[in-house]
């Protein structure tokens, strides 16, 4: 008989890491595991869970759906799931974002958005404008387009030689701030970068990219409204597009609907994702002004935009994400965010001056904690033993390197959250031992 085939797991080092814990349901906050352990999904199972673990609402829609459509293309067809779901984003997006392409995840949404952006020019008649800006610590993915934008790490060094290469600016990461300022005496310095490369090169340029606000896999990084803000005003003056990828930071996680409207800035081109359904099922969406979209209306088939995936627009996840929205309209969703918000910006007062902590940043839902280490980055010494000790006390988090964050689903009570950081505060006690770098071994005697 063959031997059963191997499930190899993301983002998981099989020689290092711990096996995977088998879950068997979900519900609420929590994931329980087949040897009978409550787990509090604080980081939303990779961002993506909103209301819960198998809300009724979401849980019903998906099986109402199952009855009628199953999946069609959406290349000659629609269907009442998606018109609905546009229905629903059109209540909730800036007014000036008019048109809606789907795709599958957060990675194919960038992708789009980058594609759209570029051809965009081209189809204006201006072909030259064709590269792309992006962010230190910037994350947008993991396929070829989405890593090219994201900053070069350890994740993206095997492709180097397949990433195209864009122009690389600051971001305004206020604890390691990239020109020696301290917030209270700056005046978003670190956008000058971006300010010369536009006016030098925006004939070139076809488009900004940024995580608005948040930089989530680099660090939970919380820049100031004004970055964006600048951001947003230079695009204006020199002609280029602003790409928001709000794939994390979109259904409320930073307070209001999307980042952008925390900033008021609106974008020419909104990736989304993760949340959209609710984070049931995969599904996303690119969103961009009509301008944009009516240059690739044309009797020129040259002009069309050649992308589809074969899943784009499914019916079932488009019914999760209409039963999402709903959600949103019939609870108090956004009263659960401000008591999540509160309760993180009282926690985090109370240990910012313990001595193992060098940086704390909030924003909406999402509290991080940038703990002091000699190694800081991914492959900080500290993360393995600061996951095991909080999913050995219930909990999943899964710290950036040396940075611990909380993301959780908006159905945690003010009780769970408090728990969550009285795990924190209490791991503080063992940064010292646990960031000591391993002693060399002794030589062997000859
Ligand atoms: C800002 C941002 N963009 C894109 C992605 C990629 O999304 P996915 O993992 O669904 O491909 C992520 C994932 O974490 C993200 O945080």
């Amino acid at each position: 008989m063959n031997a059963p085939l191997h499930v190899w797991h993301p983002f998981t080092q099989e020689a290092l890491d711990p096996p995977p814990l088998r879950i068997t349901h979900a519900q609420g906050a929590y994931l329980y595991t087949a040897d009978g352990r409550r787990i509090l999904d604080a980081i939303s199972s990779w961002w993506t869970n909103l209301h819960g673990h198998c809300h009724p609402a979401i849980m019903s829609a998906i099986a109402a759906q199952t009855q009628k459509l199953d999946h069609v293309l959406l290349a000659g067809f629609t269907h009442d799931r998606v018109e609905e779901l546009a229905a629903c984003l059109r209540k909730i997006l800036p007014r000036e974002l008019t048109s809606i392409f789907f795709s599958d995840d957060g990675s194919t949404a960038v992708e789009v958005t980058l594609k759209i952006a570029v051809q965009y020019w081209q189809n204006v008649g201006r072909p030259q404008k064709s590269s792309i800006v992006a962010l230190e610590h910037a994350y947008h993915g993991d396929t070829v387009g989405a890593m090219s934008v994201g900053a070069r790490s350890a994740f993206s060094e095997p492709f180097r030689s397949f990433l195209f290469p864009v122009h690389r600016v600051h971001s305004a990461y206020c604890y390691r701030c990239p020109v020696g300022k301290t917030r209270a005496t700056c005046d978003i310095d670190c956008v000058a970068q971006l300010a010369r490369l536009l006016e030098e090169k925006h004939a070139e340029i076809a488009a900004v990219i940024v995580e608005p606000l948040l930089q989530g896999a680099g660090g939970m990084i919380v820049h100031p409204q004004e970055f964006l803000q600048r951001v947003r005003q230079l695009c204006s003056e020199y002609g280029v597009l602003l790409i928001a990828d709000e794939v994390l930071t979109g259904f409320g996680r930073t307070g209001k609907m999307f980042a952008c409207d925390v900033a008021g800035v609106v974008p020419d081109l909104m990736c989304l994702s993760k949340g959209i359904t609710g984070g049931v099922l995969p599904l996303a969406t690119t969103v961009c002004t009509e301008e944009i979209h009516r240059a690739f209306v044309s009797d020129d088939r040259g002009r069309t935009f050649y992308h589809g995936h074969s899943y784009t627009g499914n019916p079932i996840a488009a019914a999760a994400a209409v039963a999402s929205f709903k959600i949103f309209e019939n609870e108090p969703v956004f009263d659960r965010i401000t008591a999540i918000t509160k309760i993180h910006q009282q926690r985090l007062a109370a240990i910012e001056n313990h001595p193992a902590v060098a940086d704390v940043r909030s924003i909406g839902t999402v509290a991080a904690i940038e703990l002091r280490a000699d190694d800081p980055g991914y492959f900080s010494r500290l993360r393995p033993k600061l996951y095991e000790f909080f999913l050995n006390a219930g909990i999943l988090l899964r710290p950036l390197g040396n940075v611990i964050y909380i993301l959780p689903p908006y159905c945690i009570t003010a009780e769970e959250l408090h728990f969550v950081h009285d795990r924190i505060a209490a791991s503080l006690a063992h940064i010292p031992e646990w960031s000591a770098p391993p002693r060399a071994q002794a030589a062997p005697r000859a």
